[in-house]
């Protein structure tokens, strides 16, 4: 049946960024095994497998032969073996034997397209660009140290890295959307909230902040107080979140994020906690609450996105309360273009926001 009112022209805008030149987070190390396994970072399939020294290494996910997936064949020799005709290609995308030919396999001309890809605080990470890389990957804090504990945990959903991101640094839906499960429980209070851009970063520090009172807070500062908050996004897709809520209470999650393209967002939620309460006893009561919470989340950045399709682009209408999403679209709009990235002197701007 035909629309008897047409919808306006979109706007055609898009927060998807396409920024190549950095380190995203693949999967966990231990989750890279013996097979090959197909991912899709920022749009682009490639095929993960450890070398025969066991470094993971990238390749395109496209044999140069006859263009079937690698991802499918299986690793030889430290090689990945196509599954056509059996070519393999080493770590570096060179070809290293062609079944059948009498003469030299390598060739310039029958390499795979190779990506940077390293091992970091027991993930594996890839540098979609051309390279080679001229910085780390992020390091995720207080990993092994005295007194702390960590948790890990991963999802996939639907939406713009930039609203994934947003989503994870948005402080005022917590009290709607999570109402109960974390705040939002009753009685608000004024806060300073201090936002500081960088080149790379944006951060926004909470001052006055009570401790939570649902029940996150309640297992996390039975005893209330003032907690220390941070929510900071670091290019190219780090969303952190931390808490300190008294000397013995003291969480960092930090949510690497990896587009797999334009519309589809992974998160790798790296939890780093160091609690009055025993670990053993912490993440079996914090995995399912966490879980939950990302399950509202996931459902609402899903009908952001097919909201923002049916209507032709995004247009969005903020207030200051919406603190970093116009900084991290920023970031990543200027990134994608290759800006720089020098960390210098924060801008810094303060407003008072109910929470
Ligand atoms: S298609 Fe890969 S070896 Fe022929
Ligand atoms: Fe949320």
């Amino acid at each position: 049946m035909e629309a008897r009112f047409a919808l306006p022209p979109g706007t055609g805008q898009t927060s998807a960024a396409r920024v190549l030149d950095d380190w995203y987070v693949v999967c966990r190390s231990r989750d890279l095994g013996r097979a090959p396994r197909a991912l899709t970072v920022v749009g682009l399939p490639l095929a993960f497998f450890r070398d025969g020294e066991g470094r993971p290494a990238a390749l395109l996910d496209r044999c140069p032969h006859r263009n079937v997936p690698l991802s499918g064949g299986k690793v030889a020799d430290g090689c990945l073996e196509c599954p056509y005709h059996g070519w393999r290609f080493d770590g570096g995308g060179a070809c290293r034997r062609v079944p059948g030919l009498a003469g030299e396999a390598e060739s310039p001309a029958r390499a795979a397209r190779a990506f940077s890809c390293v091992e970091s605080d027991g993930y594996v990470w890839v540098w979609p660009g051309e390279g080679p890389p001229d910085r780390e990957p992020f390091r995720f804090p207080h990993l092994g140290e005295p007194g702390w504990a960590v948790a890990h945990d991963a999802f996939e959903t639907v939406g713009t890295l930039h609203a994934v991101a947003e989503n994870a640094l948005d402080v005022p839906h917590t009290a709607f959307l999570h109402r109960g499960l974390f705040r939002g429980t009753g009685k608000t209070n004024e806060l300073e909230v201090v936002v500081r851009r960088y080149g790379d970063r944006v951060e926004a520090e909470y001052i006055g902040e009570p401790a939570p009172r649902g029940l996150v807070g309640r297992l996390l500062a039975p005893g209330g107080g003032m907690v220390t908050h941070f929510d900071r996004f670091i290019l190219p897709g780090i969303a952190q979140v931390e808490y300190r809520l008294s000397d013995r209470a003291h969480l960092v999650v930090s949510s690497a994020l990896t587009p797999v393209d334009d519309q589809r967002t992974r998160l790798f939620a790296v939890v780093a906690f160091r609690l009055p309460l025993p670990a053993w006893l912490v993440r079996p009561i914090l995995q399912p609450i966490a879980r939950g919470i990302f399950k509202q989340d996931a459902r609402i950045l899903a009908l952001q996105s097919a909201t923002i399709e049916r209507f032709g682009g995004e247009e969005f209408v903020s207030t200051e309360l919406d603190a970093l999403g116009a900084h991290i679209r920023s970031l990543l709009k200027q990134a994608e273009r290759g800006g720089e990235r020098k960390a210098g002197e924060a801008k810094e701007r303060r407003f008072r926001m109910r929470a």
